[in-house]
Order: structure tokens, then sequence, then C-alpha cells
């Protein structure tokens, strides 16, 4: 009889042990499918864009589009596409003289940023390269500091 009862009380364990384990293991895999999405979502160019919109966003817009003739184009820019080389320098010490941008002029000045670093300079160039649906490439810390070369 004992014996008996027993048996019943294991099963019921083994049920409830299951059930909860059951549960625990629906619960892992619901949590699994929220989580790994959201964490394997990366920003590769998460400081680019804060440099971006701290420092050049008041004159380039959030969009990177131009401005009344004042302030040219990011995106979409051949002149951001045809002078990559040239772009560390121009982030670091500014721009002024007239350049043309999609056959377009423009003569106003772009200020100097000499706090940034060399890296600083290449996530905010790797920012505005693949924004807007630029796909300009990207550039490495290497190559911005051997461009800086040019100008320091
Ligand atoms: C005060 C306004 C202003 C700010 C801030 C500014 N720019 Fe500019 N930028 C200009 C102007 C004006 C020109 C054109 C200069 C000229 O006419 O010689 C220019 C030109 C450029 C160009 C080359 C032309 C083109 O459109 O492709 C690039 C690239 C550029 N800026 C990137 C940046 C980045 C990156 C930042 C932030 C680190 C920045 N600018 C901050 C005003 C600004």
């Amino acid at each position: 009889m004992f014996s008996f009862i027993y048996s019943i009380f294991v099963s019921f364990v083994n049920l409830v042990v299951q059930k909860k384990l059951r549960g625990m293991i629906c619960i892992f895999v619901l949590l699994s499918v929220i989580i790994l999405p959201t964490s394997c979502e990366r920003n590769p160019y998460k400081q680019g864009k804060l440099l971006y919109e701290n420092f050049c966003q008041n004159c380039h817009q959030e969009n990177g589009e131009a401005l009344l003739g004042l302030i040219p184009p990011l995106k979409n820019s051949d002149y951001l596409r045809q002078h990559q080389t040239d772009i560390p320098c121009i982030v670091r010490h500014g721009l002024k003289g007239e350049i043309i941008v999609n056959n377009l002029p423009y003569d106003h000045e772009m200020p100097a940023n000499p706090t940034f670093s060399e890296i600083e300079i290449a996530n905010v160039i790797n920012y505005i390269n693949n924004a807007w649906g630029n796909r300009y490439g990207y550039v490495s810390y290497d190559e911005v500091k051997a461009n800086l070369k040019e100008c320091d």
C-alpha cells in the first residue's frame, strides 16, 4: 500500500518537474527568440554617428542633404566619393574656398575639429561613407593616419 502511494507520489512529482521543465524550456526558448536577435543587432557606426550628431549635423543635417547652396550634401556626394584620401584632413582642419559638389558650387567655410583623434576621424568618415544609402567603403585607422600626414 505504502509503495503504491509512494509510486503515485513519485510519478506526480515527476510530472510536476517535467511540466516545470517544459515550462522552463518554453520560457528559455521564448527568451532566446526575443533576446538573440536584439543582442546580435550591431551598429558598427555608433561612435561615428554620435560624433556626426554632435559636430557635423548642425550644418550637414540629420539626412546629409545640401542646405540652400550654403552647405554641400554628404548624401550621394560625388565630392565625398572622389576625395576619400582628402576627407581626414578636411575633418581635422576644415575647408574653405570654392568646391564643386554634384555640379553645384559651394564657397563657405567648414570649421576644423582639432580635438578629434585619428580613430574618431576614421569612425565619423565610416559613418558618412555608409549613411543615407552611401556606399563609399571603409577607411582604416592606418589609412587615416597616412592621409593626415599630407596636412599635419
Ligand atoms: C559650420 C558648418 C559645418 C560643420 C559643423 C561641418 N561642415 Fe562639412 N562642410 C561645410 C561647408 C560650408 C563645406 C564646404 C566648404 C567649402 O565651400 O570649401 C563642407 C564640406 C564638407 C565635405 C566635402 C564636401 C562634400 O559635401 O562632400 C565633407 C566630406 C564634410 N564637409 C564633412 C563634414 C564632417 C564629417 C563634419 C563633422 C565632423 C562636418 N563636415 C562639419 C560646413 C560644415
